[in-house]
């Protein structure tokens, strides 16, 4: 059996290629990368142009051709509107021409998911850190329940913005890293957790208001921001007494916020994990294998029920494959 999974949630059009045990046969990413902020509809226009290309360029490198697939399934939300129209679309189109089943997956359940596949994780607390999202989940009775997320705007974001201001590539991320070890100095910046939640906004307004050398604030705002995520992910492991952490989101790709989850994990006892580089960041391998062992739970999403969930919980989803 062949799962063919489609990603689009944002930046990244994600096509994957699963057999049933989970083997990934193909993952195919094409990413929209705007000069300035994110714009919904120049990104739903990226992947509805790269979608065929894509999907082709998948069956391809499987070693496949369409006939062969048996279940289509596809990122229902959260997400941008444009975006996810875009990709819901061309997997009802997909699902009915080759009269298959069509499963709408929750985004963020995906990346724990791909990390109960492709690590030794069973029970985690995963660690979402993406350009868009910024949460900490774990299955909770019945439910993957977020126990701490960003009051504001996701850590990928605040930093892409943090560095869109000071004249970096798009995304940020790794050249804001790279920086970070150059610094010299360590700048104060508003240490921002409310509860289980936390907040980036002022730290990105202090950091752009700093006169401070530009790697100095490079590497303040990776302490700052990844202390605080690590702190909030700590608590989630003393109240939900699990020993796993998983990391997910194009974020936890930072060797610096890693490393600071590593420890923290190996001094309470725990361990930590991290999908491969590929299936941390949004794809569509991730999406293809929840579809399938939601199918296989008797999930299904019948095309009146399949339009797309700009908001889309991941607590509203009744996990029936894990009980
Ligand atoms: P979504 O929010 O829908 O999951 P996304 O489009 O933000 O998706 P990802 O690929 O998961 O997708 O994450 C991209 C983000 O990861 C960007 O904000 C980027 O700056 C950040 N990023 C990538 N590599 C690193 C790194 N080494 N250090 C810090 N941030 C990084
Ligand atoms: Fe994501």
């Amino acid at each position: 059996m062949h799962i063919l999974g489609l990603e689009g949630t944002a930046h990244t059009l994600g096509v994957g290629i699963l057999d049933e045990e989970g083997n990934v046969l193909a993952n195919v990413m094409k990413s929209y990368k705007p000069k300035e902020g994110i714009h919904p509809r120049e990104a739903a226009n990226h992947h509805a142009s790269n979608m065929l290309p894509a999907i082709n360029e998948a069956l391809e490198t499987a070693g496949i051709v369409r006939e062969d697939i048996s279940l289509v399934s596809f990122s229902q939300g959260p997400g941008l509107g444009p975006c996810l129209r875009t990709v819901a679309t061309a997997a009802r189109a997909l699902s009915l021409a080759l009269k298959v089943p069509l499963v709408g997956v929750n985004h963020c359940i995906a990346h724990i998911e791909i990390g109960r596949l492709t690590t030794d994780c069973s029970d985690p607390v995963l660690l979402y850190a993406s350009g868009g999202n910024t949460q900490v989940i774990a299955f909770s009775r019945g439910r993957y329940r977020v126990f701490g997320e960003t009051l504001d705007i996701g850590v990928g974001n605040m930093l892409d913005k943090f560095g869109r201001m000071n004249h970096m590539p798009f995304p940020a991320g790794p050249e804001i890293e790279r920086r970070a070890s150059l610094a010299k100095g360590f700048v104060e910046l508003p240490y921002s957790v409310k509860g289980m939640d936390v907040s980036f906004s002022g730290i990105l307004t202090a950091s752009l208001n700093s006169s401070s050398p530009l790697d100095d604030l490079c590497y303040s705002l990776q302490e700052t921001v990844f202390a605080m995520l690590t702190e909030v992910t700590e608590r989630a492991l003393a109240h939900t007494s699990k020993n796993e952490v998983l990391l997910g989101g194009g974020v936890a790709r930072n060797k610096r916020l890693r490393g600071m989850v590593e420890t923290m994990a190996a001094e309470r006892g725990a361990r930590a994990y991290a999908p491969p580089g590929p299936l941390c960041v949004d794809n569509g391998a991730m999406i293809a294998w929840t579809g399938y062992i939601m199918y296989k739970a008797g999930c299904e999403t019948p095309l009146e029920k399949s339009a797309v969930m700009q908001n889309y919980r991941t607590d509203e989803v009744d996990i029936a494959w894990r009980k």
